[in-house]
């Protein structure tokens, strides 16, 4: 077994949603350990979880510019080698410049910057290195979604003709509807979250969605959002409609205010010889459907799956794998990567991933402000 790569953390702390997420995901494999991190803002609350979790203290840092000043003074086989960027939207392109300019490895949360050009700055700046970058799109860890872009991929469907992602969550009904309580999310604050609330934060999972199932590029896209009051700034409900080169079409739909809906992601992908669909909140399942047919399931671990799908999997059939596994799944791809090992280009999703989903966020705003007008993504 090779050395435990060293692994950074920032944001993610104990008062985060996505920090145990990252944290479990980057044990389960054993190629990391974490040995620095600023948690918080609060250098006490972030002293205060390191020891909550037994992590050593001497390398939790005010900021994050001084995490990567201290580090650099350290001898580089003791120092963090890739840090994990877990903040509110508006600090991941400061973060990630910061890591980038100074050899740091990045695994970036998504939306991976609050705008295009910042995201192309990020873009131009790994450019010049030979540094990794991941954008942690979670789905695309399962291995049944892994399973569904390399059947694609080996034309099982046929042409593509319709593609139909769904990303329906319920949470923030009992905030929108309070106007003394839309200011209690960051979410909420163009300032901190990036032009957009739903399609930034879940819109883009189901844009990157149709993308790594599919291997096509959207080419235009037709947004309507509802901001449901005069007074919200940020959408939080949308339909788009999606064109890609030729005659295929399709929609994303997305919503925070699809009441009692929890994390419902669901992709239908389909084409002139047959059909896949897949749900989030069922992860296991992946529905293979004809016209001729009676519906199949695929399920992980069998032999009959691909190897990028069967790489995702670690115990036999029918030991259910979650959202930990599928995190896991892309920093174990990210570990091979930094190890300069071979790995297939969907075991992470990249730096062109974050570049796409920010014209995909800043496109869906233009279209609504512009009276619903078709807008042509940046190639
Ligand atoms: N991949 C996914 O499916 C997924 C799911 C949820 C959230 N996210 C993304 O993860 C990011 C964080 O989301 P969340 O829901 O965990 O947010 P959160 O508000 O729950 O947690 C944010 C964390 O960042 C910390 N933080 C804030 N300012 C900081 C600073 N200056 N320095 C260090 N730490 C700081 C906070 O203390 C907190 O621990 C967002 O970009 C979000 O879009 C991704």
């Amino acid at each position: 077994m090779p050395k435990k790569i060293k692994l950074g953390i920032l944001g993610g702390g104990g008062d985060s949603l996505i920090g145990v997420l990252h944290r479990i995901a980057s044990h389960i494999n054993d190629n990391y350990e974490i040995v620095g991190a600023v948690f918080n803002p609060d250098l006490g609350e972030s002293i205060k979880f390191a020891k909550e979790i037994d992590i050593p203290t001497n390398r939790i840092y005010n900021d994050f510019e001084t995490l990567v000043e201290e580090e650099l003074k350290l001898p580089k086989e003791e120092r963090i080698q890739v840090c994990s960027i877990l903040t509110p939207n508006f600090l991941h392109f400061p973060m990630a410049k910061k890591l980038l300019e100074n050899g740091f490895h990045v695994i970036c949360e998504k939306p991976m910057t609050t705008t295009y050009d910042e995201a192309k700055i990020l873009q131009k700046l790994l450019d010049k290195s030979n540094l990794v970058f991941a954008v942690t799109h979670t789905y695309t860890g399962y291995p049944m979604t892994r399973q569904m872009r390399e059947m694609i991929k080996s034309g099982a469907l046929g042409k593509i003709q319709k593609v139909d992602a769904q990303y329906y969550q319920g949470w923030i009904n009992p905030i929108i509807h309070d106007k003394s309580k839309r200011g209690s999310t960051w979410r909420l604050d163009p300032e901190k979250s990036g032009i957009s609330c739903c399609m930034g934060d879940i819109g883009v999972h189901a844009f990157n969605m149709i993308e790594f199932t599919t291997g096509l590029q959207i080419k235009s896209i037709l947004a309507d959002l509802n901001y449901l009051y005069d007074d919200n700034k940020m959408d939080i409900d949308g339909t788009v409609l999606v064109r890609f080169e030729g005659n295929a079409k399709g929609v994303i739909r997305s919503s925070q205010i699809a009441t009692g809906e929890e994390n419902g992601l669901t992709i239908a992908v389909y084409g002139d010889k047959g059909a896949l669909k897949w749900e989030q909140e069922n992860p296991n399942f992946l529905y293979a459907m004809s016209d001729d047919k009676p519906v199949q399931i695929y399920k992980p671990g069998h032999a009959y799956n691909s190897e990028l799908s069967l790489d995702g999997t670690k115990l036999p059939p029918g030991h259910p794998e979650g959202i930990f596994d599928a995190m896991a799944n892309i920093y174990l791809g990210v570990a091979r990567a930094i190890r300069g090992e071979k790995y297939n280009s969907g075991e992470f999703p990249t730096m062109n991933d974050g570049v796409r989903g920010l014209n995909f966020i800043e496109s869906t705003v233009k279209s609504h402000q512009q009276g619903n007008s078709w807008v042509n993504l940046i190639k």
